[in-house]
């Protein structure tokens, strides 16, 4: 009977510490999860698009697209005085571009492609960054894009940068006869300490 209780006492011993192993395991496998997704990440250098980074731009261009850009439709674009080129760069190679109209009170991203080797890894987010930098609340105060229906991966990219779909426009892209969304990013100041102080909570008063 002693003997039975000590094997049993044993036993649980040994699945506790099994369990134990393993949910640290768990945790470790999640650590190294999350040290890949920063380690991942590359750090890109983004400055304007030049004439001499046309021959990768229209490569990516090319892989990106169904229906890409043609070299005259970037000259075209980029002659206008308030069209900008950017482009982000690693290691000497072009990782991704973007190409965007400066309006009057808004920002209209015209293009933007990440390079296929280079997905996932943070490039578009840095441009995107890079963007919504140049909002303020007294000029350009939001940023809008046109997304095809059917592009769902730039939907989603979109989404976790911050912007949100608030139109459909239907047969947008004429040569599909596809909808589109309109995606806008909205400039949100950030609370000045003033503005922190006056956010008063109503209920704190009952809780002490
Ligand atoms: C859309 C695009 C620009 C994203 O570029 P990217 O550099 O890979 O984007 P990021 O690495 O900054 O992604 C940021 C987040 O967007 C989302 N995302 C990006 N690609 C995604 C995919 N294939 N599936 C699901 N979510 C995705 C994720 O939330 C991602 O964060 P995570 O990697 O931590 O999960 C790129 O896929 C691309 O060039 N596509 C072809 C061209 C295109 O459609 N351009 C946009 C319309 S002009």
């Amino acid at each position: 009977m002693m003997m039975n209780v000590l094997v049993i006492i044993l036993v649980n011993k040994v699945e506790m510490l099994l369990n134990t192993v393993k949910r640290s395991q768990c945790h470790k496998e999640g650590d190294v999860k999350m040290s890949i997704q920063i380690s991942d990440e590359i750090r890109v250098h983004i400055r304007w698009l030049v004439s001499r980074d046309m021959r990768e731009v229209l490569e990516i261009e090319h892989k990106s697209f169904e229906f890409p850009w043609t070299e005259e439709d970037y000259h075209r674009c980029l002659r206008a005085r308030n069209c900008i080129g950017m482009v982000a760069e690693y290691n000497n190679e072009i990782a991704g571009y973007m190409i965007y109209e400066l309006c009057k009170s808004k920002i209209q991203l015209l293009n933007l492609a990440t390079a296929k080797q280079f997905r996932r890894l943070g490039v578009a987010t840095q441009m995107m960054a890079k963007l919504i930098g140049k909002l303020s609340s007294q000029k350009r105060n939001r940023i809008t894009f046109e997304i095809r229906e059917t592009n769902l991966v730039a939907q989603l990219f979109f989404r976790s940068v911050g912007f949100r779909a608030t139109q459909i426009l239907k047969d947008y892209f004429e040569e599909m006869h596809e909808d589109a969304y309109f995606m806008q990013y909205r400039y949100t100041p950030e609370p000045t300490e003033t503005e922190y102080d006056k956010a008063h909570n109503r209920i704190i008063q009952y809780l002490s």
